[in-house]
C-alpha cells in the first residue's frame, strides 16, 4: 500500500518527534536537540540524537537514523503500513485509501473491528451482571484479581443465544457482519442466527497491536469441549497469532524473555506474576509461521546484547500431551534454525501447566524453571537419546544416525555444520570413556546424558542412619520381585550404599539384572547370585547375606517385600521409600548449595541454589499430593 507523501509529511508535522520518542526514551536537552541512550543498541553514555526540526534521530554509535515513522517501526516492530497506520491514530488523521475498492475494504474491515471491540465490551459487562455471577466466582476460584480480569478483559458469554445480537444489531451492526466474525451461527433449522458463545467465559484475542479479532471461550468448570475458539475470519488466522503477542512485542524491551506456554490461562498467570513475555497458540499445535514471527520480534543480531539469550523459551505442560507438543515444536523449528533465531525448552515436571505451578510454588519456581532451559543441542542430544541402551555398536550407530537425521534437517549450512561437529564431539567423549560406563554397573544409563542438561542425576548415597533397614528392605524387594527392575532399575543404579557388603551385593544384582536376555525370576536371580556347582562365579559369601536380608526381620517392616506379596504391592513400596528418600536428598543437596553460595555470591551458585530450590519444592510437592490423597 502506498501513502500519499502530503499525507505522511502531515503525520510528521502533527507529532513532534521528541514527543513520540521521549515516551520511550528518556532523553535530555543538547543544545538545538535532544539526546539519549539508543534504544537499538546497547550503550551506557548517550550517543542517540532527535532534532524536531529537521525530523529526524540519528545514533552516532550504531548509526541508527530514520524519522518518526521509521522510528516507530523499528521499536515497536510493525512494517510500514502498521506504523503509518498506528501514527496516525495518535495523530487523529484519517489514512487515506488510494482506490475506492480498498477505501471500502478498509471500512468494512474497521466496522469489523469496533464490532469485536463493542462485543468484547459487552462480555465484560456481562460479567458483572447476575447472569454473570457463577462465571465471575469461577474466575475468581482460578486465583484471578478483579484488575486482572479488566487487564485481559476477560467477560461472560450469557447462555441466552440471542442477547448479543441483539444488542449490536441495535447498534447498528449487521447479522452478516457479526456472522462474518464468527460471533453469530446460522440455525439451518429456524432460518435464524444464534450467538456462537453461550454459557462460557471470554478471553478476548488481540492481534499484533492489540485490538480484539477473536476469542476463546472457557467452559465453566469441566466439560466438553473445554474450548471453543472463534473460526478463522478476515482478521483472524489462528495459526499466524499467538494470544499475548502485542504485550510480548514490547516486553522484549524491557528485558524479558519470549516465553511460549500452552493455554490462556497460562499466560494470565505468567503476566500476573511478571513475565510479560509470556505468549501461547491459539488451539492449535505451535505452528511454523507463530515461530516465525516469534523471531521477527527480536531486534537484529547485531543490536543484541552479547550477554543475553534472546531465544523464545518454550514451556508446555509436563504431561504426555505437552511433552510430544515440545517434541513436533522442536521438529518443526529444526529447519529453521539459524544462529540469530533459535529456542529454547523449559521441561516441567510432573502433569503439570505453567499456570500451576505459579499458583502452586510461585515465582522463585518458575525463574528456575527458565533458568534450566536446554538450548536446542541439549533438546535434541537428550531427544535421540531418551529410552535407548548403548550396549552394542549397533545401538550405538542406532544412536548416532538418529542424531545424524536431526542435523541433516537444519538447513542453514554454518549452523548444521556447528550441530555435526557438537555432536560428534560429544560422541568420542561418550564413547571415548570408559566402556564400563554403557553397562549398567556405574549406572552407566545416567552417565551417557549430558551433565549439563540431567545436573541433579548421579550417585545417590543411602543416608548413613538408613544403611541397614532401609537398605535391607529395598534389597530385599528388588531380590524378591526382579520384575522392580524394569520401572526402578534407573533408581537402583543410582543408589550406593556405604556398607561395603550391601553395594557389593547391589552391583551384583544391577549386574546380573542389566545383563539378563530375558527377564529373571526370583529363583534364578538368587540362584546367580549364589555359589553354587551350577553357577561357579557365583560369590559365596552372598550366602549369609541373603539370609540376613531375606528375613522375617526385614518383611516385618516391609510386607511387600516377602517372596510371596504382589509385585504391585512391590512396586507401591518401592516408589514410597524412594518418594521420601529423594525428599531427603533435596534436602541435602539444598542445604550443600545454600552454604556453597553464602561462602561465594557467584551466578553459578545462585543458580544451582534456584534450581535446587524448585526440586525441593516439586519433590515436597508431590509427597503432599501423595498425603491428601492418602487422606481423601
Ligand atoms: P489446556 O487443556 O491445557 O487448558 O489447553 P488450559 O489453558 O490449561 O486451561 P485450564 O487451566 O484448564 O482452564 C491448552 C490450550 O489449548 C486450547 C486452548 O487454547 C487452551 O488454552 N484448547 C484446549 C482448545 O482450543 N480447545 C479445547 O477443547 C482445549
Ligand atoms: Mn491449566
Amino acid at each position: 500500500m502506498s501513502f500519499p507523501p502530503s499525507f505522511l509529511e502531515e503525520i510528521r508535522n502533527r507529532l513532534p518527534l521528541s514527543g513520540l520518542i521521549g515516551s520511550r526514551v528518556r532523553l535530555v536537552r543538547a543544545g538545538r536537540e535532544m539526546k539519549g541512550c539508543c534504544p537499538f543498541h546497547n550503550e551506557k553514555s548517550p550517543s542517540f540524537y532527535v532534532n524536531d526540526d529537521k525530523q529526524f534521530f540519528h545514533c552516532f554509535g550504531c548509526g541508527a537514523h530514520g524519522d518518526a515513522i521509521g522510528f516507530t517501526m523499528r521499536h515497536d516492530r510493525l512494517s510500514f503500513p502498521e506504523a503509518v497506520e498506528a501514527l496516525a491514530g495518535q495523530a487523529g488523521l484519517q489514512v487515506p485509501r488510494d482506490t475506492p475498492i480498498e477505501r471500502e475494504k478498509f471500512d468494512a474491515e474497521k466496522r469489523l473491528l469496533q464490532l469485536l471491540d463493542r462485543t468484547t465490551a459487552w462480555f465484560e459487562e456481562q460479567l458483572f451482571t447476575p447472569a454473570g455471577r457463577e462465571a465471575l466466582a469461577y474466575l475468581r476460584k482460578r486465583g484471578l484479581s478483579d484488575e486482572a480480569i479488566g487487564r485481559f478483559r476477560l467477560g461472560y458469554a450469557p447462555n441466552d443465544g440471542q442477547s448479543l445480537l441483539k444488542k449490536m444489531t441495535s447498534e447498528g451492526y449487521t447479522l452478516d457482519e457479526l456472522a462474518a466474525v464468527g460471533l453469530a451461527k446460522k440455525s439451518e433449522e429456524r432460518n435464524d442466527h444464534y450467538s456462537f458463545f453461550r454459557n462460557r467465559v471470554i478471553f478476548p484475542v488481540g492481534d499484533r497491536r492489540g485490538r480484539t479479532v477473536a476469542f476463546g471461550a472457557r467452559i465453566l468448570g469441566d466439560g466438553e469441549p473445554k474450548y471453543l475458539n472463534s473460526p478463522d475470519h478476515a482478521l483472524f488466522h489462528k495459526g499466524k497469532l499467538l494470544y499475548g503477542l502485542s504485550r510480548a512485542r514490547t516486553a522484549l524491551a524491557q528485558g524479558q524473555s519470549i516465553i511460549v506456554v500452552e493455554g490462556y490461562m497460562d499466560v494470565i498467570a505468567l503476566v500476573e506474576a511478571g513475565y510479560s513475555g509470556a505468549v501461547a497458540p491459539l488451539g492449535t499445535a505451535l505452528t511454523d509461521e507463530q515461530i516465525q514471527i516469534l523471531w521477527k520480534l527480536l531486534p537484529p543480531s547485531e543490536n543484541r546484547e552479547a550477554s543475553r539469550d534472546y531465544s523464545p523459551i518454550l514451556c508446555f505442560d509436563g504431561d504426555n500431551a505437552g511433552i510430544r507438543a515440545a517434541a513436533r515444536a522442536v521438529e518443526r523449528a529444526l529447519p529453521l534454525l539459524t544462529s540469530a533465531q533459535t529456542l529454547r525448552i523449559a521441561t516441567m515436571s510432573g502433569a503439570k501447566d505453567p499456570d500451576e505451578l505459579i499458583r502452586q510454588s510461585g515465582k522463585g519456581a518458575f525463574d528456575a524453571l527458565l533458568k534450566q532451559a536446554q538450548p536446542m543441542i541439549d533438546v535434541l542430544w537428550n531427544m535421540a537419546l531418551a529410552g535407548r541402551q548403548m550396549r552394542t555398536p549397533e545401538e550405538r550407530g542406532a544412536f548416532k544416525d538418529v542424531l545424524r537425521q536431526k542435523v541433516t534437517q537444519i538447513k542453514d549450512e554454518p549452523l548444521r555444520r556447528l550441530y555435526g561437529e557438537e555432536f560428534k564431539k560429544r560422541i568420542d567423549d561418550a564413547f571415548g570413556w570408559k566402556p564400563q560406563n554403557f553397562t549398567a554397573q556405574k549406572g552407566g544409563k545416567r552417565d551417557w546424558k549430558n551433565p549439563q542438561a540431567q545436573p541433579f542425576f548421579g550417585t545417590r548415597r543411602l543416608p548413613q542412619n538408613k544403611q541397614k533397614l532401609i537398605g535391607r528392605i529395598l534389597l530385599a524387594l528388588i531380590i524378591n520381585h526382579p520384575g522392580l527392575f524394569d520401572a526402578f532399575g534407573e533408581n537402583f543404579a543410582q543408589l550406593e550404599f556405604q556398607t561395603p557388603d550391601y553395594e557389593n551385593l547391589r552391583q551384583r544384582v544391577l549386574d546380573i539384572l542389566s545383563q539378563a536376555e530375558t527377564p529373571l525370576t526370583a529363583d534364578e536371580l538368587r540362584r546367580a547370585l549364589l555359589h553354587n556347582d551350577e553357577n561357579p562365579f557365583g560369590d559365596t559369601r552372598n550366602t549369609n547375606l541373603l539370609d540376613e536380608i531375606l528375613s522375617p526381620d526385614t518383611y516385618m517392616h516391609a510386607k511387600a517385600a516377602r517372596p510371596d506379596a504382589a509385585l504391585d504391592d512391590a512396586r507401591k513400596t518401592w516408589a514410597d521409600i524412594w518418594k521420601s528418600l529423594e525428599q531427603e536428598w533435596a534436602m541435602g543437596d539444598y542445604n550443600a548449595a545454600a552454604a556453597a553460595y553464602r561462602e561465594n555470591q557467584n551466578d553459578e551458585n545462585k543458580a544451582r541454589l534456584d534450581a535446587l530450590k524448585t526440586r525441593m519444592l516439586e519433590v515436597s510437592q508431590a509427597m503432599t499430593d501423595e498425603l491428601v490423597r492418602a487422606v481423601d
